[in-house]
C-alpha cells in the first residue's frame, strides 16, 4: 500500500474498544524482568566467542608515531592485536560508518586504535591497557563559539536530502526593521550524551563459504536494515551479506540509529581470528566512541505589531561535527512549519572540529531548537505583556507557512487550552511575585511539535494451525513497546486475543522494515503489519467461503451471517501466510504532518542558593490514533523527563584544551533521577490522521522531549524576573541572575 489517498473506514474503527488503544502490558516485560531477553553482549547463538577489547586516542589531533603491542601481544590470552599495521582491507566510509583503524591520523579523542582480542573479558582489558601508543600532538579545535568564522552551509543530511540546511520567504531584514516589537536573542546548548542504559555491543562472527565471505552481527542496532549497506561498504560485503540480529535493545535514543565502531571492529577481528568475537563499549567510551549531541548556538529574531501578530521570523543555529563529517543539528527545522508570518528565515551553519561524531539524539533539532524558539516566544509574550498562550493562539497557522500546504491535522490550539484548564495556568502571576518559603515559584508553558514521517516498512504473518499468528519483520523495539502495540495490531485485525500472536522483530534475516528512530517506528511498522493482517483477512475469509468485506473476526474465528468458522481449521497443518508492504506517497508532499502538544512546568526557585526543583509538570498532545494508551503515556513523559533534563543539567563540558568530554561518566555527566521529577503527568486528545497511515496513528516518540526543557526554562523566568539563555539552568548561572537582580533593586 502506498499513502496517496486518505484512509477510509477500516476494520480499527469498528471497535473503539478493542485491543488496539487499550494499555496493555509490555509482552516482553516478563522476559525483561527476569533477565531472559537476550540483549546484544548476552546472545548465545554464537559459539565460544573471543573478547575484545578497544584502545582509544588519548589525544583529539595529531598522529601516531608509535604502537609498541609487545607486551599485549605476551598478555595472557591475547589472541590478536589488530592496529592500522595489520587490519584487513576496508571499503568506504558510508553514512556515517567509517572504516577503522586507517593510518596514523588522529583527528578526535576517543577515535580506536587498536583492538585487543582475547580469551577472556579480564584479559582482553589488561591487555589493551598494555597497548603503548605514542603521538606526535597537534593543537586541537575544539570549541564551537572559537571557530563561528569557518561556519560554513552544509549539505542537506544523507537521511532526508529534500531538508535544505536553509530557507526563506518574503523580506525579513524589511519587516524586521519595521516591526514595532521586536526580539533578538541568542541562545546556547551544551554537548549531550544519549546515556542509555545498555552500551554498544556487538557479537561478530565473520563466515566464509563457497559464495563469498557473510556476517552475522548480535549488535545492538536501532535501524538494522539501514545498518547493512555502510557495514556492507566498510567491510566489502554485499549489504545482504550483512546480518544484523537485535531482537532486543536496552535503549538508544539515536544513538543506535548506525552502527558505531565496536561492530566494524569486531568484524574485522572475527575475520583475523575465524572466530566469533564480542565487544562492549565501557561507559566512559560511551562518550567519545560513539555520538553525541552536539553543541548549537541559535539566534531567534521575532519581529512583532502591537497586537502580538509576528511579521517576521529569523531562526539561525550553529553546530559542529567531527572532521570529515556532515551531520548538523537541524535546530531551526521545525520553526519553518510552526507559527504564521509572512516574512521568515531559517538557516543552519557547520563547522568540523576535532571531536567525536555528533548525530541525532532523540528528536534531533526540535529537542534543541524549541529550547530556544519557545523561550523567545516567551519573551515575546512577555514584552507584549501578553499571555503567551494567547500569543501563539494569535499566531496559528490556517496552512503550513513555508510549505504552503494544508496540515493533515493541527490541534496545537487545543492541546495549549486543555492543558492550561488541568494544569491550573490561571493560576500563574506576574514574574517574581510568588513565593512559597525559600521558594520563589513560576510555571511556564511550551508548545510542542515534530514531524511525523513514514517510512518504507514490510511484514509477513503466519497463522499456525494452533490458532497463533505470528509477525516476522525487520523492526525492533528499541525499549519504546514495539512487541507490544503490535501485538495488539495483529490480535485486533484478526480476532486473537494477545497470547495468541507472536511477535519476532529485529533480525535482517525477516522483511524489510524502518526500525526504530525518527517516531516513525510504530506508524510504519505498525502499518505493514496492518496491511499484512488485511491480506490475511482475505485470505482466510474467502477460503471460509466469505464475502470478505462481511467478515468479522473476534474470539479466534470469522464469522458472516450467523455462520462461524474457526481460524485454527481455515490454517490447516499448513498454515496460512500473508505479506504486507507499506510506502509513503502522494499525501506526504500534499499535507503537512506534525504531531503537536504543549508543556506545562512549575518550579521552585530557592532564593539563596538558586537551586531549581521541578515541582510538577502536565504535557497534553495529540499523536493520531493511540495504539496503546500506557506506553504511549510512557513515551510521552520519557520525553518529558528528558527535557527537564536538558533545561537543568545534562551538559557534557568540553575541555578546550584537549577536546574531549571530562565529564564522561554517569556520576559526573547528570542526568535527571527519581528525585528531580516529583511530578509528571501527560495525556492526549483524541484524533485520527486519515492522510498520516492506515493506522491513522502519528509518531509519538520524540513528541514529549520537544519544547518540554523550554517549559521549565520559562517557568524559571517566571519564578524569578530572570532569563537565562544559556543551558543548562544550573544555579550558578541563576545565582548570578539573582544576585544582580539584587543589585538592581537596590540602586
Ligand atoms: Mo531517534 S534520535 O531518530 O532514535
Amino acid at each position: 500500500m502506498e499513502m496517496n489517498q486518505p484512509i477510509g473506514h477500516t476494520p480499527l474503527d469498528d471497535r473503539p474498544d478493542g485491543l488496539v488503544g487499550k494499555p496493555l502490558d509490555r509482552v516482553d516485560g516478563p522476559l525483561k524482568v527476569t533477565g531472559r531477553a537476550p540483549y546484544a553482549y548476552e546472545s548465545r547463538a554464537l559459539k565460544d566467542p573471543a573478547y575484545g577489547a578497544i584502545v582509544t586516542a588519548t589525544i583529539a589531533a595529531g598522529t601516531i608515531s608509535a604502537i609498541d603491542a609487545d607486551a599485549a601481544r605476551r598478555a595472557p590470552g591475547t589472541i590478536l592485536v589488530m592496529t592500522h599495521e595489520n587490519v584487513p582491507e576496508q571499503g568506504e566510509k558510508k553514512e556515517q560508518v567509517w572504516p577503522q583503524l586507517q593510518g596514523r591520523e588522529i583527528t578526535f579523542y576517543g577515535q580506536p586504535v587498536a583492538f585487543v582480542v582475547a580469551e577472556t573479558f579480564e584479559q582482553a582489558r589488561a591487555a589493551a591497557m598494555l597497548v603503548k601508543v605514542r603521538y606526535d600532538r597537534a593543537k586541537p579545535k575544539g570549541l564551537l563559539r572559537d571557530s563561528l568564522a569557518e561556519a560554513y552551509e552544509p549539505k542537506p543530511m544523507v537521511t532526508s536530502p529534500g531538508v535544505k540546511p536553509d530557507s526563506s520567504l518574503g523580506d525579513f531584514d524589511g519587516a524586521f526593521a519595521q516591526a514595532p516589537v521586536k526580539i533578538d536573542v541568542e541562545y546556547t546548548t551544551p554537548s549531550q550524551i544519549h546515556a542509555q542504559m545498555e552500551p554498544h555491543a556487538t557479537i561478530a562472527e565473520w563466515q566464509t563459504g563457497p559464495d563469498g565471505d557473510a556476517v552475522v552481527l548480535y549488535s545492538a542496532n536501532q535501524m538494522p536494515n539501514r545498518g547493512q549497506p555502510p557495514l556492507g561498504s566498510v567491510l566489502k560485503l554485499p549489504p545482504e551479506r550483512v546480518r544484523i540480529v537485535t531482537p532486543y535493545i536496552g535503549g538508544g535514543f539515536g544513538s543506535k540509529l548506525q552502527a558505531v565502531p565496536e561492530a566494524t571492529l569486531a568484524a574485522l577481528a572475527s575475520k583475523m581470528v575465524k572466530r566469533p568475537v564480542k565487544v562492549a563499549l565501557t561507559r566512559q567510551q560511551e562518550f567519545h566512541v560513539a555520538t553525541h549531541r552536539t553543541d548549537t548556538i541559535q539566534r531567534v529574531r521575532l519581529g512583532a505589531d502591537q497586537d502580538g501578530k509576528l511579521t517576521a521570523i529569523s531562526h539561525e543555529s550553529w553546530s559542529d561535527t567531527a572532521i570529515g563529517d556532515g551531520f548538523y543539528e537541524s535546530s531551526a527545522n521545525v520553526t519553518r512549519s510552526l507559527y504564521a508570518a509572512p516574512n521568515r528565515i531559517t538557516r543552519h551553519r557547520l563547522v568540523n572540529l576535532n571531536m567525536p561524531i555528533a548525530s541525532s539524539m532523540r528528536a534531533p533539532g526540535e529537542a534543541v531548537g524549541q529550547l530556544a524558539f519557545e523561550c523567545a516566544m516567551d519573551e515575546l509574550a512577555e514584552r507584549l505583556n501578553l499571555d503567551p498562550i494567547e500569543l501563539r493562539i494569535r499566531n496559528e497557522p490556517t496552512e503550513d507557512p513555508e510549505k504552503r500546504i494544508p496540515y493533515s491535522t493541527r490541534r496545537l490550539v487545543d492541546c495549549l487550552k486543555a492543558g492550561a484548564e488541568r494544569f491550573g495556568w490561571d493560576r500563574r502571576a506576574k514574574p517574581g511575585t510568588t513565593r512559597d518559603g525559600q521558594w520563589l515559584v513560576g510555571m511556564g508553558v511550551s508548545a510542542a511539535s515534530r514531524q511525523n514521517p513514514l517510512k518504507p516498512s514490510s511484514a509477513s504473518v503466519r497463522l499456525g494451525s494452533d490458532g497463533v499468528l505470528v509477525v516476522r519483520m525487520a523492526m525492533t523495539d528499541l525499549g519504546t513497546g514495539t512487541y507490544t502495540i503490535l501485538t495488539q495490531i495483529g490480535g485486533e485485525m484478526i480476532g486473537l486475543p494477545p497470547e495468541k500472536v507472536r511477535v519476532e522483530l529485529g533480525d535482517t534475516n525477516f522483511p524489510k522494515a524502518s526500525g526504530s528512530g525518527g517516531s516513525f517506528g510504530a506508524g510504519s511498522a505498525g502499518s505493514a503489519l496492518y496491511v499484512a493482517c488485511d491480506n490475511l483477512r482475505d485470505t482466510l475469509a474467502t477460503k471460509a467461503g466469505f464475502n470478505s468485506a462481511d467478515a468479522t473476526f473476534a474470539n479466534g474465528t470469522v464469522s458472516a451471517g450467523n455462520r462461524s468458522v474457526a481460524l485454527k481449521d481455515l490454517a490447516g497443518s499448513e498454515g496460512i501466510e500473508a505479506m504486507g508492504e507499506i510506502k509513503p506517497g502522494e499525501l506526504e508532499k500534499k499535507f503537512a504532518q506534525y504531531s503537536y502538544g504543549a508543556h506545562f512546568a512549575e518550579v521552585g526557585v530557592d532564593a539563596d542558593t538558586g537551586e531549581v526543583r521541578l515541582r510538577r509538570m502536565l504535557g497534553c498532545f495529540t499523536g493520531g490514533r493511540i495504539l496503546n494508551a500506557k506506553t504511549a503515556r510512557s513515551q510521552a513523559i520519557g520525553g518529558m523527563i528528558f527535557g527537564v533534563g536538558a533545561a537543568l543539567m545534562e551538559d557534557a563540558v568540553i575541555d578546550p584544551r584537549h577536546s574531549y568530554f571530562v565529564n564522561h561518566d554517569l556520576a559526573e555527566y547528570h542526568v535527571v533521577a527519581h528525585a528531580d521529577v516529583p511530578s509528571v503527568d501527560a495525556f492526549f486528545l483524541p484524533e485520527l490522521d486519515d492522510k498520516a497511515n492506515p493506522l491513522k496513528s502519528k509518531g509519538l516518540g520524540e513528541l514529549g522531549i520537544c519544547g518540554a526543557g523550554a517549559s521549565v526554562a520559562n517557568a524559571i523566568y517566571n519564578a524569578t524576573g530572570i532569563r537565562i539563555r544559556d543551558y543548562p539552568m544550573t544555579l550558578d548561572k541563576v545565582l548570578k541572575g539573582l544576585e544582580q537582580g539584587d543589585t538592581q533593586r537596590r540602586t
